[in-house]
Protein backbone atom coordinates (compact mmCIF):
# COMPACT_ATOMS: atom_id res chain seq x y z
CA UNK A 1 0.00 0.00 0.00
CA UNK A 2 3.34 2.23 1.17
CA UNK A 3 5.01 1.85 -2.15
CA UNK A 4 1.74 2.45 -4.77
CA UNK A 5 0.75 5.15 -2.42
CA UNK A 6 3.65 6.66 -2.57
CA UNK A 7 4.60 6.06 -6.34
CA UNK A 8 1.68 7.99 -7.38
CA UNK A 9 1.80 10.76 -4.86
CA UNK A 10 5.59 10.95 -6.11
CA UNK A 11 5.25 13.55 -9.43
CA UNK A 12 3.48 16.23 -7.22
CA UNK A 13 4.89 15.36 -3.54
CA UNK A 14 7.17 18.59 -3.59
CA UNK A 15 4.66 20.50 -5.06
CA UNK A 16 1.79 19.22 -2.12
CA UNK A 17 3.98 19.58 0.69
CA UNK A 18 5.98 22.65 -0.37
CA UNK A 19 9.53 20.24 0.07
CA UNK A 20 12.17 22.88 -0.41
CA UNK A 21 15.73 22.85 -1.45
CA UNK A 22 16.78 26.43 -1.02
CA UNK A 23 17.21 28.70 2.23
CA UNK A 24 13.90 27.59 3.65
CA UNK A 25 14.35 23.97 3.31
CA UNK A 26 17.94 23.90 4.69
CA UNK A 27 17.22 26.03 7.70
CA UNK A 28 13.86 24.01 8.70
CA UNK A 29 16.23 21.01 8.36
CA UNK A 30 18.88 21.97 9.97
CA UNK A 31 16.66 23.79 13.21
CA UNK A 32 15.22 20.34 13.12
CA UNK A 33 18.32 18.45 13.38
CA UNK A 34 20.01 21.61 16.10
CA UNK A 35 16.99 20.54 18.23
CA UNK A 36 17.55 16.56 18.82
CA UNK A 37 21.32 17.02 18.48
CA UNK A 38 22.70 20.20 19.88
CA UNK A 39 23.27 23.41 17.86
CA UNK A 40 26.68 22.44 16.12
CA UNK A 41 26.22 18.33 15.45
CA UNK A 42 29.45 17.20 14.02
CA UNK A 43 29.49 16.40 10.49
CA UNK A 44 28.57 12.82 9.56
CA UNK A 45 30.83 10.47 7.49
CA UNK A 46 28.18 8.25 6.02
CA UNK A 47 24.36 8.70 6.41
CA UNK A 48 21.28 5.99 5.80
CA UNK A 49 18.02 7.58 5.31
CA UNK A 50 14.93 5.50 5.84
CA UNK A 51 11.99 6.63 3.83
CA UNK A 52 13.86 9.48 2.13
CA UNK A 53 10.90 10.21 -0.22
CA UNK A 54 12.16 12.67 -2.89
CA UNK A 55 14.74 13.77 -0.57
CA UNK A 56 13.86 16.51 1.64
CA UNK A 57 16.37 15.84 4.48
CA UNK A 58 19.38 14.08 2.95
CA UNK A 59 19.58 17.04 0.19
CA UNK A 60 19.12 19.55 2.54
CA UNK A 61 21.99 18.36 5.01
CA UNK A 62 24.16 17.46 2.41
CA UNK A 63 23.66 20.87 1.21
CA UNK A 64 24.20 22.24 5.01
CA UNK A 65 27.88 20.20 4.95
CA UNK A 66 26.57 17.57 7.99
CA UNK A 67 26.37 14.93 5.98
CA UNK A 68 29.78 13.35 3.70
CA UNK A 69 28.53 10.43 1.90
CA UNK A 70 24.46 9.57 1.61
CA UNK A 71 22.68 6.29 0.98
CA UNK A 72 18.53 7.10 0.69
CA UNK A 73 16.33 4.10 0.95
CA UNK A 74 12.35 4.76 0.36
CA UNK A 75 10.13 1.36 -0.65
CA UNK A 76 8.75 3.64 -3.17
CA UNK A 77 10.62 3.49 -6.50
CA UNK A 78 8.89 6.51 -7.43
CA UNK A 79 9.86 8.48 -4.96
CA UNK A 80 13.45 7.48 -5.45
CA UNK A 81 13.72 8.69 -8.58
CA UNK A 82 12.44 11.96 -7.97
CA UNK A 83 15.10 12.26 -5.56
CA UNK A 84 17.57 11.41 -7.86
CA UNK A 85 16.40 14.05 -10.11
CA UNK A 86 16.50 16.68 -7.49
CA UNK A 87 20.00 15.53 -6.45
CA UNK A 88 21.36 15.93 -10.20
CA UNK A 89 19.76 19.18 -10.31
CA UNK A 90 21.92 20.15 -6.90
CA UNK A 91 24.72 18.74 -7.94
CA UNK A 92 24.59 15.99 -5.33
CA UNK A 93 26.06 12.85 -5.37
CA UNK A 94 24.07 10.30 -3.72
CA UNK A 95 23.17 6.33 -3.97
CA UNK A 96 19.45 5.54 -3.78
CA UNK A 97 17.99 1.98 -2.88
CA UNK A 98 14.60 0.13 -2.81
CA UNK A 99 14.12 -0.88 0.40
CA UNK A 100 12.03 -1.79 3.28
CA UNK A 101 13.28 -0.26 6.49
CA UNK A 102 12.08 -3.36 8.13
CA UNK A 103 15.11 -5.54 5.59
CA UNK A 104 17.59 -3.07 5.30
CA UNK A 105 19.99 -4.84 2.36
CA UNK A 106 23.51 -3.11 4.08
CA UNK A 107 26.33 -4.78 6.25
CA UNK A 108 26.46 -4.72 9.71
CA UNK A 109 28.06 -1.38 11.03
CA UNK A 110 28.05 0.34 7.78
CA UNK A 111 26.55 3.72 8.70
CA UNK A 112 27.41 6.47 11.22
CA UNK A 113 23.86 8.35 10.80
CA UNK A 114 20.23 6.51 10.15
CA UNK A 115 17.63 8.92 9.63
CA UNK A 116 14.37 9.64 8.75
CA UNK A 117 11.65 12.27 8.81
CA UNK A 118 7.91 11.32 8.71
CA UNK A 119 8.40 7.48 8.06
CA UNK A 120 8.34 6.03 11.42
CA UNK A 121 4.57 5.94 10.92
CA UNK A 122 4.09 4.09 7.98
CA UNK A 123 6.09 1.23 9.38
CA UNK A 124 4.30 -1.91 10.69
CA UNK A 125 6.95 -3.42 12.00
CA UNK A 126 9.16 -0.93 14.41
CA UNK A 127 10.55 -3.34 16.36
CA UNK A 128 12.47 -4.84 13.37
CA UNK A 129 12.83 -1.62 11.88
CA UNK A 130 14.96 -0.58 15.16
CA UNK A 131 16.87 -4.02 15.25
CA UNK A 132 17.60 -3.19 11.80
CA UNK A 133 18.78 0.95 12.49
CA UNK A 134 20.90 -0.67 15.41
CA UNK A 135 22.55 -3.80 12.68
CA UNK A 136 23.56 -1.26 10.42
CA UNK A 137 25.16 1.94 12.56
CA UNK A 138 28.84 1.78 13.73
CA UNK A 139 29.40 1.54 17.83
CA UNK A 140 28.19 4.85 18.88
CA UNK A 141 26.53 6.03 15.75
CA UNK A 142 23.43 8.30 15.74
CA UNK A 143 19.56 7.72 14.80
CA UNK A 144 17.45 10.51 14.44
CA UNK A 145 13.85 10.76 13.17
CA UNK A 146 11.75 14.02 12.76
CA UNK A 147 8.68 14.57 11.98
CA UNK A 148 6.29 11.46 13.66
CA UNK A 149 2.98 12.40 14.15
CA UNK A 150 2.26 12.40 18.69
CA UNK A 151 -0.93 10.80 18.98
CA UNK A 152 -2.61 13.79 21.12
CA UNK A 153 -1.33 16.30 18.91
CA UNK A 154 -2.75 14.47 16.01
CA UNK A 155 -6.02 14.13 17.97
CA UNK A 156 -6.09 18.05 19.07
CA UNK A 157 -5.28 18.84 15.24
CA UNK A 158 -8.38 17.40 14.50
CA UNK A 159 -10.44 20.63 15.81
CA UNK A 160 -8.79 23.25 13.70
CA UNK A 161 -9.09 20.77 10.58
CA UNK A 162 -12.50 20.14 11.10
CA UNK A 163 -13.42 23.82 11.54
CA UNK A 164 -11.74 24.86 8.92
CA UNK A 165 -13.25 22.63 6.83
CA UNK A 166 -17.34 23.99 7.49
CA UNK A 167 -16.16 27.08 7.26
CA UNK A 168 -14.40 26.43 3.91
CA UNK A 169 -17.88 27.43 1.54
CA UNK A 170 -17.78 30.81 3.50
CA UNK A 171 -13.58 31.52 3.07
CA UNK A 172 -14.04 30.28 -0.64
CA UNK A 173 -17.17 33.15 -1.03
CA UNK A 174 -14.73 35.64 0.90
CA UNK A 175 -12.09 35.28 -1.65
CA UNK A 176 -13.46 34.25 -4.73
CA UNK A 177 -12.88 31.25 -5.43
CA UNK A 178 -14.22 28.13 -6.59
CA UNK A 179 -14.35 24.81 -4.94
CA UNK A 180 -11.20 22.33 -6.14
CA UNK A 181 -12.34 20.26 -9.14
CA UNK A 182 -12.60 16.23 -8.90
CA UNK A 183 -9.15 15.02 -8.96
CA UNK A 184 -8.08 13.09 -12.14
CA UNK A 185 -8.88 9.34 -11.96
CA UNK A 186 -10.96 10.08 -8.81
CA UNK A 187 -7.59 10.58 -6.61
CA UNK A 188 -6.44 6.91 -6.11
CA UNK A 189 -3.76 8.21 -3.59
CA UNK A 190 -6.24 9.71 -1.27
CA UNK A 191 -8.37 6.78 -1.47
CA UNK A 192 -5.02 4.34 0.64
CA UNK A 193 -4.12 7.97 3.08
CA UNK A 194 -5.96 6.43 5.71
CA UNK A 195 -4.44 2.99 5.30
CA UNK A 196 -0.54 4.08 4.93
CA UNK A 197 -0.45 5.96 8.35
CA UNK A 198 -0.21 3.11 10.79
CA UNK A 199 0.89 4.64 13.79
CA UNK A 200 0.61 8.06 16.08
CA UNK A 201 2.47 8.12 18.85
CA UNK A 202 3.27 8.72 22.56
CA UNK A 203 6.87 10.18 23.61
CA UNK A 204 7.27 7.08 25.27
CA UNK A 205 5.76 4.62 23.07
CA UNK A 206 8.38 6.14 20.66
CA UNK A 207 11.11 6.17 23.09
CA UNK A 208 10.34 2.98 23.84
CA UNK A 209 11.39 1.15 20.50
CA UNK A 210 14.72 2.38 20.42
CA UNK A 211 15.60 1.48 24.42
CA UNK A 212 14.42 -1.99 23.40
CA UNK A 213 16.30 -2.29 20.39
CA UNK A 214 19.67 -1.46 22.98
CA UNK A 215 20.27 2.48 21.94
CA UNK A 216 20.99 4.74 24.83
CA UNK A 217 20.59 8.10 25.90
CA UNK A 218 17.18 8.17 23.93
CA UNK A 219 15.45 11.34 23.80
CA UNK A 220 12.05 11.89 22.33
CA UNK A 221 10.69 15.78 22.02
CA UNK A 222 7.90 17.57 20.66
CA UNK A 223 7.42 20.34 17.98
CA UNK A 224 5.46 22.95 16.81
CA UNK A 225 1.61 23.32 18.05
CA UNK A 226 0.78 27.01 16.98
CA UNK A 227 2.23 26.46 13.79
CA UNK A 228 0.57 23.47 13.35
CA UNK A 229 -2.85 24.40 14.10
CA UNK A 230 -2.40 27.28 11.69
CA UNK A 231 -0.64 25.41 8.93
CA UNK A 232 -3.59 22.81 9.12
CA UNK A 233 -6.67 25.59 8.71
CA UNK A 234 -5.38 27.21 6.03
CA UNK A 235 -4.00 23.70 4.16
CA UNK A 236 -7.94 22.41 4.70
CA UNK A 237 -8.93 25.63 3.07
CA UNK A 238 -6.89 26.17 0.15
CA UNK A 239 -7.38 22.26 -0.38
CA UNK A 240 -11.40 22.91 -0.74
CA UNK A 241 -10.49 25.85 -3.52
CA UNK A 242 -9.24 25.75 -6.79
CA UNK A 243 -5.73 26.74 -6.62
CA UNK A 244 -6.35 28.75 -9.69
CA UNK A 245 -8.08 31.07 -7.30
CA UNK A 246 -6.30 31.18 -3.72
CA UNK A 247 -4.61 34.75 -4.28
CA UNK A 248 -0.97 35.29 -4.12
CA UNK A 249 -1.52 37.69 -0.75
CA UNK A 250 -3.53 35.12 0.76
CA UNK A 251 -0.24 32.55 0.14
CA UNK A 252 1.99 34.86 1.31
CA UNK A 253 -0.64 35.77 5.03
CA UNK A 254 -0.32 31.50 5.67
CA UNK A 255 3.22 30.84 5.11
CA UNK A 256 4.54 34.47 7.09
CA UNK A 257 1.45 33.47 9.68
CA UNK A 258 3.72 29.65 9.98
CA UNK A 259 7.11 30.79 10.55
CA UNK A 260 6.26 33.25 12.82
CA UNK A 261 4.12 30.84 15.07
CA UNK A 262 7.08 28.31 14.48
CA UNK A 263 9.54 30.98 15.86
CA UNK A 264 6.95 31.18 19.01
CA UNK A 265 6.70 27.18 19.05
CA UNK A 266 10.66 26.91 19.53
CA UNK A 267 11.30 30.41 21.13
CA UNK A 268 8.36 29.87 24.02
CA UNK A 269 6.10 26.48 24.35
CA UNK A 270 8.74 23.82 23.09
CA UNK A 271 10.96 23.87 26.40
CA UNK A 272 7.45 24.55 28.45
CA UNK A 273 4.92 21.98 28.02
CA UNK A 274 4.83 17.82 27.56
CA UNK A 275 6.42 16.58 24.14
CA UNK A 276 2.72 14.79 24.09
CA UNK A 277 0.88 17.47 23.24
CA UNK A 278 2.83 18.88 20.31
CA UNK A 279 2.36 17.64 17.05
CA UNK A 280 5.46 16.36 15.81
CA UNK A 281 7.84 14.39 17.88
CA UNK A 282 11.87 14.02 17.03
CA UNK A 283 13.56 10.91 18.24
CA UNK A 284 17.27 10.76 18.70
CA UNK A 285 19.43 7.94 20.12
CA UNK A 286 23.08 6.72 20.47
CA UNK A 287 24.53 3.26 19.59
CA UNK A 288 26.44 2.20 22.84
CA UNK A 289 30.18 2.16 21.79
CA UNK A 290 32.08 -1.14 22.39
CA UNK A 291 33.80 -1.08 25.88
CA UNK A 292 37.21 -2.77 26.18
C1 LIG B 1 5.50 10.95 4.43
S1 LIG B 1 6.69 10.39 3.31
C2 LIG B 1 8.13 11.29 3.87
C3 LIG B 1 9.17 11.40 2.80
C4 LIG B 1 10.39 12.22 3.20
N1 LIG B 1 11.10 11.62 4.30
C5 LIG B 1 9.99 13.63 3.52
O1 LIG B 1 10.10 14.03 4.68
O2 LIG B 1 9.58 14.36 2.62
C6 LIG B 1 7.06 8.75 3.88
C7 LIG B 1 8.03 7.97 3.02
O3 LIG B 1 8.29 6.70 3.64
C8 LIG B 1 8.29 5.70 2.65
N2 LIG B 1 7.96 4.41 3.30
C9 LIG B 1 6.76 4.00 3.73
N3 LIG B 1 6.87 2.78 4.29
C10 LIG B 1 8.16 2.42 4.21
C11 LIG B 1 8.90 1.27 4.61
N4 LIG B 1 8.31 0.22 5.22
N5 LIG B 1 10.23 1.23 4.37
C12 LIG B 1 10.83 2.28 3.75
N6 LIG B 1 10.18 3.39 3.35
C13 LIG B 1 8.87 3.46 3.58
C14 LIG B 1 7.26 6.16 1.65
O4 LIG B 1 7.40 5.54 0.39
C15 LIG B 1 7.52 7.66 1.63
O5 LIG B 1 8.45 8.05 0.67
Amino acid sequence: MNTRYHDVAADHYDAKWGIDFGDIGLQQVTAKVGKALGQHPSRFERSLEIGSGTGYFTLNLMRAGLIERATCTDISPGMLSTLSANAQRLALDVETVQADAERLPFEDESFDLVLGHAVLHHIPDLQTAFAEFMRVLRPGGTVLFAGEPSRYGDRIANVPKRLAASLAPLWRAAIGARPAPPAEGGAPDAALESVVDVHAFAPGELSGFARSAGFADVRVIGEELLANWFGWTNRTLEASADPMDVPWAWRQYAYRGYLLLQALDRGLLEQRLPATIFYNLLLSAEKPAITP
